[in-house]
């Protein structure tokens, strides 16, 4: 297979955020993030274990702000045109409302470089590091987070002004449900009511950044960008097809319809009559946005059965390392139909929107031998999910775009550093970058 049979216009490129490659966390005026809080805080009052795998702080990881050059050359040797990267708010306004120059200034570096070696940027505004002083003030829980959100987009759009294609938020399924739900991410939230508040404003601030970005300057791109999980029940007996039913609602469903008009499916589940009352009569309107594109995220298929001992839901994942021994170095499932059958589920919804994969690719724990990353088990997972996207193309799914996720190595937020998703190998001590075989195979395939 050849990107050639993508067709000419096909978006190629690869990804990476803010928070997980650029170190620097108190450097030039940032303040400090959520993130940057959670790497330092242990599991409980009582518990000398830390949040972040092996007590790993997100301040060592790959120092893009450092390395942007070398980075974004590397980006454009493998032949990708665009990349994906996101812009640290508490750099731009580090209490939260005061604008610190010398974070503007790194961003419009790294635009600049970018259309000086023709490099399209795509930007995500929040992938998922928040200013410290906005979580004080209660974070996604707090309704006001969508006129913070405003002043921090206007800021962005009106002083990167080169930057075409914007991304208001990435997964806010993963963010609200892992800060504010299990309370395994920052900033390590717990319980419905913060799920169901969080989870409501998230999905307000989506059309409320792309009104006003279009209101600035209507001829931007705007999107967002959801995980997508292909869900399936273990087998085929009544209670565990409902158990997926409800896990594909509550990881897929939950985050994206009311983005597209379909409100929230509150009759499918009891619990979700709670959300009413954060809900304002004009909510229904504003959830409902037209954006440019979909930015689709994906990377394996879990697997749901019932489960009795769950109180409010009744459902239970069964892990991938109890059905096969296929697995990435984050234990998830390698099953490249996956990316198929998300595809075509969305392409049912026939929203007219464009999709595009914003993130896809494989953790591995990949060692430097001799000067190479031998990363074959990455390349064959690239071929067979690039082999299932175009399956989904070819039967009309209306797909502008791929961005392979990663880039560079980097902090793999409470996973620490040891699962590697980069197509670049980072030698977090030294920080020398070394082209993975993935990287030298992406060359080839874009050549
Ligand atoms: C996504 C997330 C990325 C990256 C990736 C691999 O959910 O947007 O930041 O961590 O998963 O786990």
């Amino acid at each position: 297979m050849k990107a050639t049979e993508f067709g000419e216009s096909f978006i190629w490129g690869a990804a990476i955020s803010a928070a997980q490659t650029e170190s620097a966390a108190m450097a030039d005026g940032k303040g400090v993030s959520i993130w940057d809080e959670f790497c330092l805080a242990q599991k409980g009052l009582f518990s000398s274990k830390f949040r972040i795998k092996n007590k790993h702080h997100l301040n060592y990881s790959s120092d893009f702000y450092v390395h942007f050059k070398t980075d974004i050359d590397l980006l454009k040797s493998m032949g990708f045109k665009h990349f994906r990267f996101s812009i640290a708010w508490s750099r731009i306004l580090p209490d939260g409302e005061t604008i610190n120059p010398q974070g503007i200034a790194f961003y419009q570096s790294v635009i600049q470089y970018c259309i000086d070696v023709e490099i399209e940027p795509w930007v995500t505004l929040y992938h998922w590091d928040l200013p410290a002083v906005l979580e004080k003030k209660g974070g996604w829980t707090n309704r006001a987070i969508l006129d913070w959100f405003a002043l921090y987009a206007t800021i962005c759009v009106t002083n990167f002004t080169k930057v075409k294609q914007w991304m208001v938020l990435n997964e806010p399924s993963v963010f609200v449900g892992a800060g504010y739900f299990f309370g395994i991410h920052a900033p390590g939230k717990t319980g419905f009511n913060n799920f169901f508040k969080a989870m409501h404003h998230a999905n307000l601030c989506i059309g409320h950044i792309f009104r006003l970005i279009k209101s600035i300057n209507p001829e931007l791109k705007v999107g967002s960008t959801f995980s997508f999980t292909h869900v399936e029940s273990i087998d085929d007996q009544n209670r565990n097809v409902n158990a997926a039913f409800l896990a594909d609602l509550l990881i897929n469903r939950l985050f994206f319809e009311p983005i597209i008009g379909l409100g929230y499916p509150k009759e499918e589940i009891k619990i979700l009559k709670q959300i009413e009352k954060y809900i304002l009569p004009e909510d229904a309107l504003n959830l409902k946005t037209p954006l440019d594109f979909i930015g689709i995220q994906t990377y394996t298929r879990e697997v749901f059965k019932w489960n009795p001992l769950n109180p409010v839901l009744r459902i239970k994942q069964v892990p991938a390392k109890l059905r096969t021994t296929e697995l990435t170095a984050m234990d998830w499932e390698i099953y490249p139909p996956s990316i198929y059958h998300v595809l075509k589920k969305i392409d049912a919804y026939q929203t007219g929107i464009p999709l595009i994969i914003t993130e896809n690719g494989m953790a591995l724990n990949d060692k430097l031998v001799e000067g190479e990353i031998k990363d074959d088990k990455r390349i064959a997972y690239f071929k067979a999910h690039l082999e299932q996207v175009k399956k989904a193309i070819n039967e009309g799914v209306d797909l502008k775009g791929y961005f392979a996720w990663s880039l560079i190595d980097n902090f793999e937020w409470a996973e620490g550093y040891h699962p590697r998703f980069g197509l670049v190998h980072i030698d977090f001590a030294s920080k020398q970058r070394t082209l993975k075989q993935s990287g030298h195979w992406f060359k080839l395939f874009l050549r």
